[in-house]
């Protein structure tokens, strides 16, 4: 099995990061880390409760503490291991930590590892309107190796429902990692 770890911060949309969650953790093992304020975000959105999570993931999934700056994926000797490192919904406010090399948690942590040790990275941001510091600090992640997407789904596969939606943006982030997945109709021109 491939090795993710997948970070769940306090912006909205974690209903993406639930999705990659779900599809990546069928062949996968997936560390999961979930931010102080993405557990607000979850519990406000999804009506999902922090001690309720651990019900609610399969046997591949590791519930990592985000504040467990000791953990074995914060250090590059084991990170070279994972095939990727995504952060869905990516928060402003980690997206600023990650382009500064700044680390507050373990989610910052476990992208400056992966940035340095060349462990793909990619951040699915959510934010509207932009400021000149958010597009600053997205340029800085890419120039860092980030790769980078603002959560935009598309219209042209006449979404019918928010599933839909929601699907075709996870698909796009696994897409990025060669992951298979069936979660939207590919374009046939
Ligand atoms: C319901 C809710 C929705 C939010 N949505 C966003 C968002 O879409 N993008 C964003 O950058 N911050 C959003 N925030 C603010 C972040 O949670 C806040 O900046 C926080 O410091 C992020 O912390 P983290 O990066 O450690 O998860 C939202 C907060 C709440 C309570």
């Amino acid at each position: 099995m491939d090795k993710y770890v997948l970070c769940i911060t306090g912006a909205s949309g974690v209903r993406y990061g639930l999705k990659i969650l779900e599809e990546l953790s069928k062949n996968n093992q997936v560390y999961l880390l979930i931010s102080q304020n993405g557990y607000i975000v979850l519990e406000r959105e999804e009506g999902i409760k922090r001690e309720d999570l651990k019900s609610l993931v399969n046997q591949n999934v590791i519930l990592e503490n985000c504040r467990n700056i000791a953990s074995p994926i914060a250090s590059g000797s084991r990170l070279v291991e994972f095939k990727g490192v995504i952060v869905a919904p990516c928060s402003m406010n980690t997206l600023a930590c990650i382009a500064n090399g700044i680390a507050q948690n373990l989610i910052h942590r476990v992208c400056d590892v992966a940035l340095k040790e060349n462990v793909k990275t990619f951040l699915l941001l959510r934010e509207m309107p932009l400021s000149l510091t958010h597009l600053e600090n997205m340029l800085k992640a890419k120039k860092a190796g980030c790769d980078i997407a603002v959560a935009s789904p598309a219209f042209y596969h006449k979404p019918k429902n928010i599933d839909d939606m929601v699907n075709f943006v996870a698909g796009k982030v696994l897409d990025a990692f060669r992951v298979k997945h069936n979660l939207y109709q590919r374009w046939e021109g």
